[in-house]
């Protein structure tokens, strides 16, 4: 996010590592805000012994993780998850979220809902009082017409999502292509994921129902928790 500094994230990811504590079993979300997350619990694995393992959501957040020393584990091993911390593209007044803008919204979904508490990490250019962002949809690659067709129906604009260092579409790391479907002001998140999730084809999209908390970044580097 270019109008973000890193600041930002930067506090609001240090912030939400201090929830992880001695023994848990925490999941690791993708994008610049939770990589701050993941060096943080890195660095206290390293430096105090914390007592940490975690489940990862991407290629991302797998390399971080290694790099940072944070021990992995899986959803086979651990299926149930004390916490997981993740980014956000936006965020609303009730903290339903849009997330899927470095394409991993569909493991980070899964890992959502494995966790016990899930904590959004985000710098406050994501804040906003509707949803106005474009949903990111992953698609099973043979069915991208038909769920083209889907969307248009509930009044959606889709573009399958383009590499910017390769020719031809973004392949997430479950293999599907990624179709970043416009709706405008989104007026009934709920509605609109259920629906989202009736289309063949689909495999996940990037509207979340189920943040505890958002850590909010601010210019300042301080941090306001929202609940
Ligand atoms: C990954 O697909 C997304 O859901 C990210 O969590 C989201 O794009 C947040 O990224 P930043 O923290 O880099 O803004």
């Amino acid at each position: 996010n270019a109008n973000a500094s890193s600041a930002e994230k930067q506090a609001a990811g240090i912030a939400a590592a201090d929830l992880v504590k001695d023994g848990m079993v925490i999941g690791l979300g993708t994008g610049s805000t939770t990589a701050f997350a993941i060096a943080e619990v890195g660095r206290r694995v390293r430096e105090e012994g914390l007592d940490v393992l975690a489940v990862v959501t991407s290629y991302q957040a797998e390399m971080l993780a290694i790099e940072a020393g944070v021990p992995l584990t899986s959803l086979a091993e651990h299926p149930v998850l004390d916490l997981a911390i993740d980014g956000a593209d936006q965020v609303d007044a009730n903290l339903n979220v849009i997330k899927g803008g470095g394409a991993a919204h569909t493991r980070e979904k899964v890992v959502a809902h494995s966790a016990k508490r899930f904590v959004v990490v985000a710098d406050d250019s994501k804040m906003s009082e509707k949803l106005e962002h474009f949903v990111p949809v992953e698609v099973l690659p043979y069915a991208r017409d038909l769920v083209k067709q889907q969307v248009i129906e509930l009044g959606g604009t889709p573009q399958i999502r383009l590499a910017s260092r390769k020719d031809g579409p973004v392949i997430s790391d479950n293999g599907n292509v990624i179709m970043d479907v416009e709706f405008g002001t989104i007026e009934n998140p709920a509605e609109l994921s259920q629906k989202l999730s009736m289309c063949v084809g689909v495999v996940e999209h990037g509207i979340f129902l189920n943040t505890d908390e958002v850590y909010v970044g601010r210019k300042d580097g301080s941090v306001e928790i929202i609940k």
